[in-house]
Order: structure tokens, then C-alpha cells, then sequence
């Protein structure tokens, strides 16, 4: 089964085709990250007009194979077609959901809307060369990391999710993606700190480590580096705050593992492509008592993209008449 998935939430135009939700056959992506950097973060309204440029382009572009040279798929080949209805910025949410609308009814194809969250989980069952055919178990716990979210969710089954904790303020990426911002670094912050990072003496909190729950906060960890910025050194600082983020991701993931008993850890969204949380965990979940398989996407997979979103509408293919959909800018994992 061929599906196309349509992305467009934030600042990245996205579309891909997938077969059997787990192998990429096109996979593009148009950002307009560049734009938002000189602003230091995204502008809603100018992403909305990137998107809107981008979205016939970029799925057109979709319909060209990777693999086999001057060849190209027919409309008529796509068996449905995938798109992200939310969570997101409303106008960039519209310009792909309206898009998809049109295709689906002048195609006559299927449409299946997807939350943006659980597209983001999926990056886990696309399978790569690395991985070979390995595929997560259930019950999985996922922690989803993204500029927008910081969640860790128990996926019982394709379509089974049970919201289990989450950042009570700043998501981790708006912490990386405002903390850089302090520092001069640019955007997106993530990358930047990650590249800036040398170790040194200075020392942040680790919100919220040793509380019994699965929450997360990260907004204090910005004013805590506010205070210190003066004159401690940018590398140092960019360094101290990647292991705080980092140690608590780690620490409160292992909990939640452990609290269900699961089979399988996911890793999802931009921040999974940090290589020192990637590290940790691996670490962390290789001295764990019981046998439990880590799951970590390949780095072009952590960040948005359409291949993901078509995954996710494969396994969990329930269609809806296309005048029915509706993007909706704030949707939680299990709406
Ligand atoms: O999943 P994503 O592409 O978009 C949202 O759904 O939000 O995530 C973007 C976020 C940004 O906050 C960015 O700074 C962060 O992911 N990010 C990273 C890294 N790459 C992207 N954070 C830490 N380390 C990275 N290497
Ligand atoms: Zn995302």
C-alpha cells in the first residue's frame, strides 16, 4: 500500500510517499528555518506564506522516486493519502489540510488525518539500514521531545496511547531554542548548543529529577541561565544546560520504563536527534535489570518530516470524508 503524507505544522513544507508505512520511496522537505533565524524563532505568519509556496512543489517533487532513476509515480498509484491535522500553527496546518482535502476529493483517494505527536512516534517504525527489520514491542513507552512538546506517552498498540506526563511549561526544544537565543547562538537553538558545547564548571538545575511524577518543567532552567550568562562563558553554559536537559529526559524516562513494564523504548521528535541525550539513553537503558530494546530514529527522522506522517497513517488507517477534516492547532496525543 502506497500512502503520501502531507506535513506542513510548523516551518518545514513536507511530503513523502511510504509503502507499508515502512519503507520511504520519496521523502522531501522545503524549510523555511532560515528565514525565522535572523528573528531568532519562528513567525507564524511568515511560515504560513512559505508553505503556501512550497506545498505544490515539494508534493510534486514527492512523486519521483529515490531509487529509480527517471522514473515517476502516477496520482493513480497512491492507494491514500495522509496528512497532519495537528497539533501546529494554525495557518501552516491549514495550507497542508486544505491541500490534502482537494487531492484526496480530485483524486478520489482516502484521506486520513494524523496527529502531528503520533507522526512523530512513527520515525520508530520506518525501517532503516541500520535497524534492519527490528520493530518496536508494546507495550512501548515513547518520550517525544519536539520545539513544541516534552511527553512521555505508553503506547499499549498501533492507535492505543495513554498520556502519561509532560512539561508543565517550556517544551525541551523552546528551552534549547531560548536559551540560544540568550547566548547569541541563533536558531534553531538545539543544533546550535549542541555545536557550541564545551565542558566547564559552571552548574544548572535539574528541574523537577527527583519528583515522583512524570512531568517535566524546563521554563526555570532559562531564567537560571539568564542569572549566570554574565561572564561564565557561552561554550560552558551551552554545555552545563544540554546535561541538565538531557539528565532529566533520561532519569524521568527510565522511570516511567520501569513504573510499566515495557517492552520497548521510543525516542521521537527534533530533540531525539541530540547526540549526548541519544548517548545517555543508550547508556542508561543498557544497565536496566530487565531486557528492554531502544528505539532511535535516524537523524532525519527526529525533525519533521512527511515520511513519518504517511507511517502513521498507514497503521492507524481510518479515513474521514475529506469535508469533514479540520486542522486543529491544539490537539493533545490522544485526540
Ligand atoms: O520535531 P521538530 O522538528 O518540530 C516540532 O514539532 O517542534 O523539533 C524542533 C525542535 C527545535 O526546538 C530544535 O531546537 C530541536 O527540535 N532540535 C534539537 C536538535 N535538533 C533539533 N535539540 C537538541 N539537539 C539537536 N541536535
Ligand atoms: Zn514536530
Amino acid at each position: 500500500m502506497l500512502i503520501l503524507g502531507i506535513e506542513t505544522s510548523c516551518d518545514e513544507t513536507a511530503a513523502a510517499v511510504v509503502e507499508n508505512g515502512t519503507k520511504i520511496i520519496s521523502n522531501i522537505i522545503a524549510s523555511s528555518q532560515s528565514l525565522h533565524a535572523k528573528y531568532g524563532g519562528i513567525i507564524p505568519d511568515k511560515a504560513a506564506r512559505e508553505q503556501l509556496k512550497a506545498i505544490i512543489p515539494t508534493i510534486k517533487e514527492a512523486f519521483i522516486p529515490s531509487e529509480v532513476e527517471g522514473s515517476r509515480l502516477d496520482p493513480s498509484e497512491i492507494d491514500a493519502i495522509g496528512v497532519t491535522i495537528g497539533p501546529g500553527l494554525i495557518g501552516s496546518l491549514l495550507v497542508g489540510v486544505e491541500t490534502a482535502k482537494s487531492l484526496s476529493l480530485a483524486w478520489d483517494k482516502p484521506l486520513i488525518p494524523v496527529n502531528h505527536l503520533i507522526g512523530h512516534i512513527y520515525a520508530n517504525f520506518i525501517l532503516s539500514e541500520v535497524e534492519g527489520s527490528r520493530s518496536p514491542k508494546f507495550p512501548a513507552l515513547v518520550l517525544i521531545v519536539s520545539g513544541g512538546h516534552s511527553e512521555l506517552v505508553l503506547m499499549k498498540n498501533h492507535g492505543e496511547f495513554q498520556y502519561l506526563g509532560g512539561t508543565r511549561d517550556d517544551a525541551a526544544g523552546e528551552c534549547f531554542d531560548k536559551c540560544a537565543r540568550l547566548l547569541g547562538l541563533g536558531y534553531p537553538g538545539g543544533p546550535a548548543i549542541e555545536k557550541a558545547a564545551v565542558a566547564g564548571k559552571v552548574k544548572l538545575p535539574r528541574p523537577m529529577i527527583n519528583n515522583d511524577n512524570l512531568d517535566f518543567s524546563f521554563s526555570g532552567l532559562k531564567t537560571a541561565l539568564a542569572r549566570r550568562s554574565l561572564g561564565e562563558g557561552g561554550p560552558a553554559l551551552a554545555y552545563e544546560l544540554q546535561e541538565a536537559v538531557t539528565d532529566v529526559l533520561v532519569a524521568k524516562t527510565l522511570k516511567a520504563a520501569k513504573d510499566f513494564k515495557v517492552g520497548s523504548i521510543l525516542l521521537a521528535g527534533g530533540v531525539a536527534a541530540n547526540k549526548r541525550l541519544r548517548e545517555k539513553m543508550s547508556e542508561a537503558v543498557e544497565k536496566l535489570d530487565a531486557k528492554v530494546d531502544l528505539f532511535i530514529p535516524p537523524f532525519s527522522l527526529c525533525t519533521d518530516n512527511a515520511a513519518c506522517i504517511a507511517s502513521a497513517a498507514y497503521f492507524n488507517n481510518q479515513p474521514v470524508t475529506p469535508t469533514e477534516v479540520n486542522a486543529g492547532p491544539d490537539f493533545g496525543i490522544d485526540e
